[in-house]
C-alpha cells in the first residue's frame, strides 16, 4: 500500500470491514524485524503503534498549517478548523458533542486538573470513592484532595482471586454518599473490565458524580458516555493509534459550572475554559486522524459513529479468538501463572 492508499482500498469482511493485512499494511512499525524474525508488540500499557494517516495528520498540520488559533490569517484559521475536526471526531469516538471534548497533556494531567476544579467546592466532611483496581492516574488526583481540600478518600477493595472489585464493599462506599467515584472501565494491569454503565447508576442513586478512566478500555470497546452514564471520561490518543494527547470528555453542565484553574483571557466557555495555555496542534489533529483512521475501515457505513461501530465490533471478534489463543497457550506454559479474568469471557 502506498502513503496515497487508504484502508478504504481494501478487501473488506462480511461486516463490510477491512481485512486484517490491509490494516496491517498501514503500520510501518509492523515491518520491523529483530534478530530476523517479526515482532508482536505486546506492551499494551506503552500504547498502541501509529498508522501512515496518522503520522501525515501531524506532519501535515506542522508543514503547512502551522499557528496559534483565533486569529484571521490562514494558518490560524486554518489551525481553528483542524482543531474543531478532531473536537467532531473525538465527539463521534465518545457519544458525545463537540463542545463536551476537552484537549490536554494526557490523561493524568487531565486528571489532576478536573480534581482540583471539583475540589475548590468540597472539604472536611466531603467523601470520595476510588478503587483498588484503578491506575495511579485515578486515584492519586483524588487522594491530593485529602492533603489540599481535607476531604476522606475511601477506596473499594479488589477481590484478589477474580481480579474484580468487591460488590459489597463498593456498596459500602457508596452507602457513604460521596462527592464523587472516580472508577477505571479497564485495568491496564489485569485486563479486567468493569461493568461501569450498572457502577454508574448506582453511583448516580447515592448523590455521585462519576469520573470514568477509559483509558485501557477505549482501544478495545466503543465508549458511549450517554450510555454509561458518567459525568467526567478521559482517554488517551496514543492508546487507540494516534500521538500522545489526553482526551476528556464533560457533561457540557458540568464543564460550564467548574471552577476550574484558568487564566483570565482563556474562554469562559467550555471546552476552552478546561484546556490550559497553548495546546499540542499538531497531536490533536493527530489524534482526530485516528479517530477517522479507525472509522476509515469501514468504508460503506452511513455515518462516521456507525463506521466506528461496525470497526470495534470487527476487531473484537478478531481479537477475542487471539486473546483466548494467547491465554491458552500462555497456561499450558509449566511456571507460568496468570492473573485476572480470562479477558476474552467479558469483552
Ligand atoms: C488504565 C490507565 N489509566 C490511566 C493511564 C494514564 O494515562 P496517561 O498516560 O495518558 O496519563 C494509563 C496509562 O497507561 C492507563 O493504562
Amino acid at each position: 500500500m502506498t502513503t496515497n492508499e487508504t484502508p478504504a482500498a481494501a478487501v473488506v469482511d462480511e461486516r463490510g470491514v477491512a481485512d486484517v493485512q490491509a490494516i496491517r499494511r498501514c503500520f510501518p512499525a509492523l515491518e520491523r524485524r529483530h534478530e530476523g524474525l517479526p515482532v508482536a508488540y505486546f506492551d499494551g500499557p506503552g500504547g498502541t503503534q501509529v498508522p501512515r494517516a496518522v503520522v501525515e495528520a501531524v506532519t501535515d498540520y506542522l508543514l503547512h498549517h502551522n499557528a496559534n488559533t483565533h486569529w484571521a490569517f490562514p494558518t490560524s484559521v486554518e489551525t481553528d478548523a483542524i482543531l474543531d475536526g478532531a473536537r467532531g471526531a473525538l465527539a463521534d469516538l465518545l457519544n458525545a458533542a463537540p463542545d463536551e471534548i476537552a484537549f490536554g497533556a494526557n490523561m493524568t494531567t487531565l486528571t489532576f486538573h478536573v480534581a482540583r476544579a471539583l475540589g475548590r467546592g468540597w472539604g472536611p466532611g466531603d467523601t470520595i470513592v476510588v478503587t483498588e483496581l484503578d491506575h495511579h492516574a485515578n486515584v492519586d488526583p483524588w487522594r491530593a484532595l485529602e492533603r489540599e481540600r481535607g476531604v476522606t478518600v475511601r477506596a473499594v477493595a479488589v477481590r484478589p482471586e477474580a481480579g474484580r472489585l468487591d460488590e459489597d464493599d463498593l456498596e459500602r462506599a457508596l452507602a457513604l454518599r460521596p462527592k464523587l467515584l472516580a472508577i477505571g472501565a479497564a485495568s491496564n494491569a489485569l485486563g479486567t473490565i468493569t461493568d461501569v454503565r450498572r457502577v454508574a447508576q448506582r453511583a448516580r442513586e447515592a448523590g455521585a458524580l462519576v469520573f470514568v478512566d477509559a483509558v485501557h478500555y477505549a482501544p478495545h470497546a466503543l465508549v458511549d458516555v450517554r450510555a454509561l452514564g458518567c459525568d467526567l471520561l478521559a482517554c488517551s490518543a496514543y492508546k487507540f493509534y494516534g500521538p500522545h494527547v489526553g482526551v476528556l470528555y464533560g457533561r457540557r453542565d458540568l464543564l460550564a459550572g467548574l471552577d476550574v484553574p484558568k487564566l483570565t483571557p482563556a474562554p469562559d466557555e467550555p471546552p476552552g475554559r478546561l484546556e490550559t495555555g497553548t495546546q499540542c496542534h499538531e497531536g490533536i489533529a493527530g489524534a482526530g486522524a485516528a479517530v477517522d483512521f479507525l472509522a476509515s475501515l469501514a468504508p460503506g457505513a452511513p455515518s462516521r459513529r456507525a463506521a466506528l461501530e461496525a470497526v470495534f465490533d470487527a476487531l473484537h471478534e478478531r481479537g477475542r479468538g487471539l486473546l483466548e489463543r494467547l491465554w491458552r497457550g500462555l497456561e499450558a506454559v509449566p511456571g507460568v501463572t496468570l492473573h485476572g479474568p480470562p479477558v476474552w469471557t467479558h469483552l
